[in-house]
């Protein structure tokens, strides 16, 4: 098992943010990425869509050996988490818990937690957060353009800010202290949030939570490769669609040469 990859997959580039947080945190890790860009957004489908778009990328990535999954994308693993840890007998780890558990650590009173329509309609979070902190107020907010705009590469845009000002504004008038990034896609506009929002209000997102969350898993099954680096060009990319969309974005956002990207048949 040591030799095997880290599966991550996500609808598009979004879960490029826990792909990058993973590969901070486990550099001798080799991983194969899915991006579902053929099928992208999850966030406006229902439950049995996103359940079956789900287990159709965690089967492909069983299918190119990997020892562990990660669901790098709230809307999946809002309701199709439990599915796939029935069904597949390698670990399966999702961003919801991690991404409470931090917001938890910094939120001292009123937590916004913004994602698509699907993540917010289900509940995941509140229910998360409140598992562990009854005490703490939540305002939750759908935001289904973020994912579009970080789609088409539009990351520091004037539309782009005129979008976060208005979904954002009214949960600051709110009074809210934090704000849970509870989309993969949204800590890509992180920089442009903590703008509009300002310093006060902490933004939150789970991928490095969830990076930590996957060491502790390798390293409890002695699964961790530990014999060499590991940099981006030893990584596979798939997509469902567009590969070269997918390069020039998830270049500007990693910063990083993806040598190649692969159109997945799923
Ligand atoms: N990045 C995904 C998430 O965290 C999904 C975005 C989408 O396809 O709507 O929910």
């Amino acid at each position: 098992m040591r030799n095997k990859s880290i599966g991550i997959f996500d609808s598009g580039i979004g879960g490029l943010t826990v792909y990058k947080a993973i590969k901070e945190k486990l550099p001798h890790e080799r991983v194969v990425y899915l991006g579902d860009t053929a099928r992208l957004p999850y966030g406006s489908k229902s439950a049995e869509t996103i359940v079956k778009f789900s287990e159709d990328n965690a089967f492909f990535l069983v299918e190119r050996q990997v020892k562990i999954i990660v669901v790098a994308c709230n809307s999946s693993s809002s309701y199709a988490l439990p599915t796939l840890q029935g069904k597949l007998d390698i670990p399966v780890i999702g961003v919801i818990e991690p991404g409470a558990e931090a917001a938890i650590k910094v939120s001292q009173k009123r937590i916004g937690v913004i994602g698509t329509t699907a993540t917010i309609s289900s509940g995941s979070y509140e229910k998360a957060i409140l598992e562990r902190n009854q005490d703490i107020e939540i305002i939750s907010k759908d935001c289904p353009l973020f994912v579009p705009l970080v789609e088409e590469g539009w990351l520091n845009h004037k539309v782009t800010r005129l979008v976060i000002e208005e979904y954002l504004l009214p949960l600051k008038e709110k009074g809210i202290d934090s704000l849970v990034l509870g989309c993969t896609h949204y800590p890509v506009l992180k920089d442009l949030i903590g703008d509009v929002l300002g310093k006060e209000i902490q933004l939150i997102d789970s991928a490095e939570t969830v990076a930590e969350k996957t060491f502790s898993i390798l390293k409890s099954f002695g699964w961790l490769h530990q014999d060499r680096h590991f940099g981006i060009t030893d990584d596979e990319f798939y997509v469902t669609d567009f590969p070269e969309r997918f390069k020039k974005v998830g270049e500007i956002f990693l910063q990083r040469k993806i040598d190649r990207v692969n159109t997945a048949a799923i």
